[in-house]
């Protein structure tokens, strides 16, 4: 499916970044174990794929796994690693068959050789789908993000002088995409807990009560309602203050 040819709004956020919390929350909350509220996480983000496309953002990055989430006991460590296998099988067909760019940004050296191959999959059967591009990121962390553009900055033999901020930016797991415009963080906690440190510079935050398996389209409209009330200034003065050009 292809959708580029009809102009986007310029009030929609074309890239949206959302750290998926409060899934344990919500299962504690039913006296279930934490990871049958993954489980309902999963689906809460197919949905959340389908409707952020519908209002035409381009890019949803979303949180799955921090580099510090393997702190987390064994068990839930490893239902939440099978319950990967499980939505690739679960719900690949259906991503592909909605439009969606499925990627995968984070660590993989330290994942499972099944893992890493159901991602290469998913990857590679969705590679030319353009409605949204959904990027998952797991064993990700801001910080190691940093590290490893620099690492392979280096690698290639970048020179220090030539290493500004626009060719850092091309080593970054984001590099295919533009900064997001949006950030949003359910379940409650106001923090950035190391997701996407570098690219969210300029980023609007959004932070919701809500739990993400809970999270819905009502909860969408109200975070792009928000996002369209800020007054982005990079820096710069008020839009309002502005003196129009040719005055
Ligand atoms: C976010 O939900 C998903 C992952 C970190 C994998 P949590 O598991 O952190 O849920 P809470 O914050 O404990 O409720
Ligand atoms: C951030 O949530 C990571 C993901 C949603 C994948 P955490 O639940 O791990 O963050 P903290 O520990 O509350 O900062
Ligand atoms: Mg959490």
């Amino acid at each position: 499916m292809n959708f580029s040819d009809t102009p986007r709004d310029p009030t929609v956020p074309r890239h949206v970044a959302v750290v998926m919390d409060g899934n344990g929350r919500w299962a504690r909350k039913r006296y279930m174990p934490r990871v049958y509220g993954h489980k309902q996480g999963v689906d809460a983000l197919v949905r959340a794929v389908n409707a952020f496309a519908d209002r035409g953002v381009d890019y949803l990055t979303v949180f799955a796994f921090s580099s510090e989430n393997w702190k987390r006991p064994s068990e839930e460590v490893s239902g939440l690693m099978g319950l990967v296998l499980v939505a690739v099988s679960k719900y690949l067909t259906k991503l592909a068959g909605d439009g969606v760019r499925v990627r995968i940004v984070g660590d993989r050296s330290k994942v499972s050789n099944k893992l890493r191959e159901a991602w290469e999959y998913a990857e590679r059967s969705t590679a030319h789908n353009t409605r949204i591009n959904l990027s998952v990121a797991f064993n990700y962390g801001g910080r190691w993000d940093m590290v490893q553009a620099c690492r392979h900055a280096m690698l290639d033999g970048v020179h220090p002088e030539a290493l500004d901020e626009a060719a850092l930016s091309r080593y970054m797991a984001l590099s295919f995409a533009p900064d997001p415009d949006l950030f949003i963080r359910t379940g409650g906690e106001m923090r950035i807990s190391n997701f996407l440190l570098w690219q969210s510079a300029y980023s609007e935050f959004v932070f919701t009560e809500r739990l993400w398996p809970d999270f819905d389209e009502t909860d969408i409209d109200a975070a792009i309602q928000a996002y369209r009330q800020r007054d982005r200034r990079y820096g710069g003065i008020p839009t309002e203050e502005l003196v129009p050009q040719g005055i």
